[in-house]
């Protein structure tokens, strides 16, 4: 495992940016894995910089995202699908059918979990995969559990994850209680992984994660069995 400890969000972000760019630039047509939440906002201002500067080309790029909220649809502000389309892939040259976020309003959840997971077999699995953690050591909606579930499946969200998330909805009540999630086995199928995380919140969690015990109590702790991770982690 590669651990990176810099000072500033701003240093996280760019380097995070920094590995995500080599790898397009290596392999135009990555499958790149791509996570939501406040931590990778920088790194993907980072790269439509780099874009804009003629820098990186992302025609080719495939993207396939972590997780989606059940019920929430691309025009709903708190959907992955939007948070995805505004922060990154409508300000660059992505092609749009080529960006793959769990349908959170499938009408057979079921399937669209199976057909996500095929999905992503049919395309090869993903070359990088960009992972943020939760306060209770989720990676997508990999909550706390007594198993590591492998395939994409429907998760109920915990309590402290609903009530962290609550800062985007304007109240609790508003916050869906399930979520579509990518499972580990695709996660962990991944050729390299790139965690992200910045506060001084996440530092406990995160050594937990890291150099704890393997438990699918702390979910992400499970990558310190992945052969190439690099982690970068900022206080700020
Ligand atoms: C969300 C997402 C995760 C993300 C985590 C941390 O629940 N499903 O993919 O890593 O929370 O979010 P943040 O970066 O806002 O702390």
């Amino acid at each position: 495992m590669k651990f990176l400890n810099v000072d500033t969000y701003q240093e996280m972000s760019r380097q995070a940016a920094n590995l995500i760019s080599a790898q397009v630039i290596m392999k135009p047509d990555s499958i790149l894995g791509l996570a939501t939440g406040s931590t990778p906002i920088g790194t993907y201002k980072q790269l439509i910089e780099w874009y804009k500067k003629g820098d990186i080309d992302f025609s080719k790029v495939i993207s396939i995202n972590l997780d989606e909220y059940v019920g929430l649809d691309a025009n709903n502000i708190n959907s992955y699908r939007y948070f995805m389309d505004k922060n990154l892939f409508d300000k660059i040259n992505i092609v749009k059918e080529n960006t793959f976020v769990p349908l959170g309003t499938a009408e057979n959840l079921e399937e669209e979990c199976k057909k996500y997971d095929e999905n992503i077999k049919q395309l090869g699995g993903i070359d990088l995969q960009l992972l943020g953690i939760g306060l209770d050591g989720h990676i997508g909606f990999n909550e706390p559990s007594e198993v590591f579930t492998k395939n994409t499946h429907i998760v109920d969200l915990d309590k402290s994850t609903i009530e962290a998330n609550s800062r985007f909805f304007g109240s609790i009540d508003s916050v869906p209680k399930k979520a579509i999630t990518m499972g580990m086995a695709s996660i962990m199928r991944a050729k390299k992984i790139l965690l992200i995380a910045n506060g001084k919140g996440k530092k406990e969690i995160l050594n937990k994660a890291l150099f704890g015990p393997i438990t699918p109590q702390i979910p992400a702790s499970i990558l310190q069995l992945h052969p190439d991770i690099t982690v970068i982690y900022s206080e700020e």
